[in-house]
C-alpha cells in the first residue's frame, strides 16, 4: 500500500513492511536517540518504569539513556553490563527498521537520518548491513549545548573535601554542540546518470543559490517559534527544507518519508515545499500535533491512518 500524503499512526516496522518495494524517493528521519523509550516495543518492562519516573514531565520524551552519564548510578560491573546490553537492542532495534526501510527505498534514494555523537555509529552500520551505502556524516551545529555532567570541584566543595581547588576545572562531559546527521545511499543502477533517469534521485544540489558549494557543516538554523510545539526534540524547520531541496530533486513521482515523525518536522517542510510525503508516528498525542502543523499551514486533503 503507498501512501501519500498521510500520516500514519502505528509502529514503523509493521506499517513499512506494508509498503510496496522501490516506493520512497528520501528519508529524512529523526529516530530516538537510545534516550527515549516511547514507543520501543522491545523492552516493555524498561519503558513502563520509566514513564512512571516522567509521569509529571512537560514533555512527553523525556528520558536518559545508560551509557549518556546523566542517568547516575554506582559505575559497577552490573552498571557496565547493562549499558552493553541496552546498546545492543538499541543497535538490534535500529537493523530491523534499516532493513524495512531498504527495501522500501528507490535505487539511489538518499537516507538521512539525525543521532546523537553517541549514538550515530550503530545507526550508520545497521543501515550499511541493510544495504545501503555511507555518503557522509552531516554536522548539525547547534547553537546551544550544556554540559550536563559532573563537575568535580562542585561536587567535592559539597562533601567539604580540602581537594576540591584543585580540582577545578574537571568535568565528566564536553559541551555538546552537534549532532550527526548519517547520510547513506541505495545503491545505484550502474551510475548516477541512469540512476536519475530510472529512479529520479541519485544526485544532490549542492552548489548554493551564492555559487558556494555547500558544506558538509549545516549551521545557523535554529528556530525559536518551532518551540511551541510539544516535542522535545523538534528539529528546526528550515534545516529540514535545506536538507530536502539538496537530496532530493523535485518531482511529483517523489515521495519523502519519515518513518519517526515526531512533530512532523519533515512532514511540514516537504508540504511547504510541494514535495510528496508519507509520515508515520507511534505516539497519537504526536500524531495530533503533526495534523495541527499541517493544516496550520495549507488547507490539507492529510488522511490519518491508524494502523
Ligand atoms: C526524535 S523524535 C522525532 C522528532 C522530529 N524530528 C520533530 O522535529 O518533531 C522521534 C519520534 O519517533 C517516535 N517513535 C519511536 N519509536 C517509533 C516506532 N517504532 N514507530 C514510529 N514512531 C516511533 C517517537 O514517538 C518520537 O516522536
Amino acid at each position: 500500500m503507498i501512501y501519500i500524503d498521510q500520516i500514519l499512526l502505528g509502529n514503523c516496522t509493521s506499517i513499512m513492511s506494508e509498503m510496496p518495494h522501490d516506493s520512497i524517493a528520501a528519508c529524512i528521519t529523526d529516530p530516538p536517540y537510545n534516550y527515549e523509550f516511547i514507543g520501543r516495543k522491545w523492552d516493555d518492562k524498561e519503558i513502563n518504569r520509566r514513564l512512571e519516573r516522567i509521569k509529571d514531565s512537560k514533555t512527553l520524551v523525556k528520558n536518559i539513556p545508560y551509557g549518556s552519564g546523566l542517568a547516575g548510578g554506582v559505575r559497577n560491573d552490573r552498571w557496565y553490563e547493562r549499558n552493553r546490553e541496552n546498546t545492543l537492542e538499541y543497535i538490534n532495534w535500529c537493523k530491523e527498521w534499516s532493513k524495512l526501510l531498504f527495501r522500501i527505498c528507490k535505487q539511489g534514494a538518499p537516507v538521512a537520518v539525525f543521532n546523537s555523537t553517541r549514538t550515530a555509529a550503530h545507526v550508520q552500520v545497521a543501515l550499511e548491513e541493510a544495504g545501503f551505502y555511507t555518503r557522509d556524516v552531516l554536522v548539525y551545529r547547534r547553537h546551544s549545548g550544556i554540559p550536563k555532567g559532573l563537575n568535580l570541584k562542585r561536587k567535592l566543595e559539597k562533601i567539604n573535601h580540602p581537594d576540591a581547588k584543585k580540582w577545578d576545572g574537571w568535568h565528566t562531559c564536553f559541551r555538546n554542540e552537534w549532532e550527526s546527521i548519517v547520510l547513506v545511499q541505495k545503491p545505484l543502477i550502474n551510475n548516477y546518470w541512469e540512476t536519475l533517469q530510472k529512479t529520479g534521485v541519485g544526485v544532490f544540489k549542492t552548489i548554493n543559490k551564492d555559487g558556494s558549494f555547500q558544506s558538509n557543516i549545516f549551521e545557523g538554523y535554529y528556530d525559536k517559534s518551532e518551540k511551541k510545539f510539544a516535542h522535545c526534540t523538534i528539529k528546526p524547520l528550515e534545516l529540514i527544507k535545506k536538507l530536502i531541496l539538496t537530496l532530493v530533486p523535485k518531482s511529483m513521482e517523489n515521495i519523502v518519508l519519515d518513518p519517526f515523525a515526531g512533530s512532523g518536522t519533515t512532514l511540514v517542510a516537504a508540504q511547504q515545499l510541494g514535495y510528496h510525503f508519507t509520515g508515520i508516528e507511534i505516539e497519537i498525542e504526536y500524531v495530533k500535533i503533526i495534523k495541527e502543523r499541517l493544516f496550520d499551514n495549507f488547507q490539507s486533503t492529510l488522511e490519518l491512518k491508524i494502523t
